[in-house]
């Protein structure tokens, strides 16, 4: 090894954040031989016991964890899977002067709500109508969607039906943002795609199976290829992705592009400059052999990977299908051998978790990954395998 030279000897990573939105990233840095220090406030979060040294610090406290960064030689930084913690990373990277995948100003467009809707404005990037809320009326007329603009995971999100539900709503996103706005849209009626990509292409759309109020937009399952793969609305959603992605300023790294699929074609709903939270890049791999997390973790340190131009598929069908626990004091959880087309099942709760109702994507309680000779049959391996494995929960009703 010659003294110096970063590519002579494995990387050094920080990764930031150790919850279930990590675990992919961290099993391929694992894999690499990648040296990583994980940050995170939870001492219990599952993804410590990958880390080659664990961080009890706040994937938030920016301080705390420059400080960490400046001691720890690092190659590079990344905050995989939650949004937050992206402009976080940027900023310390531009401070230590290591090399990143995104600029600060990108980031603040990537996590920021209002920041992206009026960059995407400009460069007249197909999103519902919006507004920013300090103390006007309401201009846009229900069905409409409340949110803080500065927060994820569906933390102070609420879908508006009708003009009653509009006050409540307001004050919730409100209560739940860092500055006390709130952000409304329009609701775009129709079904829900992500499309996944690297280096500012779109790669792959999936289709984002969401939940009903009061878990509003909660995915419970990220299904492999989505339907519109047979119609003509696939290829402008690609495309969508990928002007929204420029419009950022997005041209290195992975990021993850909600649309939804509504009367007047694809809208849409969030960028992010990172990995998707719900195992996306699993799935990616499993689909079409894409090695997102590894490509993820070549450009947080300055590597760029090649990017074929295209990929063959590897299945008929691919699904993450997300578990839900009925609420209560976790007991155990029964996994039974012999699940058809199971690749991975992660149950994301140790016994004794207090089990609530769900509400929000913090809630889930797991995933499967599940692969098949054709999408449908992918769905119903996956329904199967959610409906054979079995959380088993005692009655929290002495807690509450
Ligand atoms: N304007 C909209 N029209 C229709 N559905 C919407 C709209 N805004 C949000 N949603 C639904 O709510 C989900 C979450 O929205 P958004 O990304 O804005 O919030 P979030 O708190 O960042 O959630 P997540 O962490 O899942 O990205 C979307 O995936 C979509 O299902
Ligand atoms: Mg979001």
């Amino acid at each position: 090894m010659v003294a110096g030279d970063a590519s002579a000897r494995s990387p050094r990573l920080l990764v930031l954040g150790a919850g279930p939105a990590q675990l992919g990233l961290l099993e391929a840095a694992r894999a690499r031989g990648v040296w990583t220090a994980v940050a995170d406030r939870d001492p219990a979060a599952p993804g410590f016991r990958l880390a080659d040294r664990r961080c009890i610090v706040s994937t938030e406290d920016e301080p705390a964890l420059e400080r960490l960064a400046a001691a720890l030689a690092l190659d590079g930084i990344i905050a995989p899977g939650t949004d937050w913690p992206v402009a976080v990373a940027a900023r310390v990277a531009e401070k230590l002067g290591l090399p990143h995948p995104i600029t600060p100003q990108t980031a603040v467009l990537a996590t920021n709500k209002v920041r992206q809707r009026e960059r995407l404005a400009a460069a007249g990037v197909p999103q519902p109508r919006w507004q920013v809320l300090t103390d006007g009326a309401v201009e846009i007329e229900p069905p409409l969607v409340v949110k803080a603009p500065d927060r994820q995971g569906q933390k102070g999100l609420t879908l508006v039906r009708t003009a009653a539900e509009l006050a409540p709503a307001v004050a919730t996103a409100r209560a739940a943002s860092r500055n006390g706005s709130a952000l409304v849209e329009a609701l775009v009626d129709g079904p829900e795609v992500t499309v996944i990509g690297f280096g500012g292409r779109s790669l792959l759309v999936t289709d984002r199976v969401t939940a009903e109020p009061p878990a509003f937009g909660v995915a419970l399952a990220h299904v492999w290829p989505a339907l519109s793969e047979r119609d003509t609305s696939r290829v402008r959603t690609l495309d969508v992705a990928e002007r929204a992605v420029a419009a950022l300023g997005i041209e290195d790294g992975p990021t993850y592009t909600q649309l939804r699929v509504g009367a007047d074609g694809p809208q849409v709903v969030e960028v992010a400059a990172r990995l998707g939270g719900g195992h996306d890049a699993e799935l990616a791999e499993a689909a079409l052999g894409i090695p997102l997390d590894d490509w993820a973790i070549d450009a947080a340190v300055g590597r760029t990977p090649e990017v074929p131009d295209r990929h063959d598929a590897r299945v008929g069908g691919a699904v993450t299908r997300f578990l839900v626990a009925p609420p209560g004091i976790l007991e155990r959880v029964e996994v039974p051998d012999g699940l058809d087309g199971v690749l991975q099942v992660r149950i994301y709760r140790e016994r004794g978790f207090v089990v609530g109702p769900l509400r929000r994507g913090a809630d889930r309680a797991g995933a499967v990954l599940v692969v098949g000779g054709s999408r449908e049959q992918a769905v119903a391996r996956a329904d199967a395998a959610a409906e054979r494995i079995r959380f088993v929960t005692a009655d929290a009703g002495a807690l509450v």
